[in-house]
């Protein structure tokens, strides 16, 4: 789908453990501007139902497991993500949701904006207008 791509991270393993890097240009395809987690989520309960007309986002499930749904208006696809060696990044104009976190997931997001609730799409059928060219 466009504007959605599962990105591999380079793991820097040694004895001691793991270690990854995000880098603006270098695996982060945007300006970061914030960054924040979800966690202690409760089984069941599903997160986002929203879209984003002017931002961009890398997911990435630092620990455990969850699903995201990604819908463009037309299609939708669903990632599995459950390691913290790959991100999925979605940009603009993309329906997400998020669910069936397990115990203890712990799911970073990237942003490439501050924080706007004013520039939340929230109505999936205002959503659907607008990537249709109306709104
Ligand atoms: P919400 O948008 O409901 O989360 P999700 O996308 O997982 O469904 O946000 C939950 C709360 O956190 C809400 O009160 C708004 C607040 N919040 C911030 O203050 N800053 C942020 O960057 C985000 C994403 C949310």
């Amino acid at each position: 789908m466009n504007n959605i791509k599962l990105i591999e991270l380079i793991s820097h393993g040694d004895n001691r453990g793991s270690l990854i890097a995000l880098e603006k240009e270098h695996n982060v395809p945007f300006d970061i501007k914030r960054v924040y987690y979800i966690y202690d989520t409760k089984r069941g309960v599903p997160r986002g139902f929203h879209a984003h007309e002017d931002l961009e986002q890398m997911l990435i499930c630092v620990s455990g497991s969850c699903k995201i749904k990604v819908d463009n208006g037309k299609e939708q696809e669903v990632y599995e993500l459950n390691t913290p060696e790959q991100a999925l990044y979605i940009g603009k104009m993309i329906w997400r949701e998020m669910y069936d976190f397990s115990q203890g997931c712990v799911l970073m997001v990237i942003a490439s904006q501050y924080y706007n609730p004013k520039e939340y799409i929230r109505d999936y059928n205002k959503f659907i207008e607008i990537v249709n060219g109306g709104g």
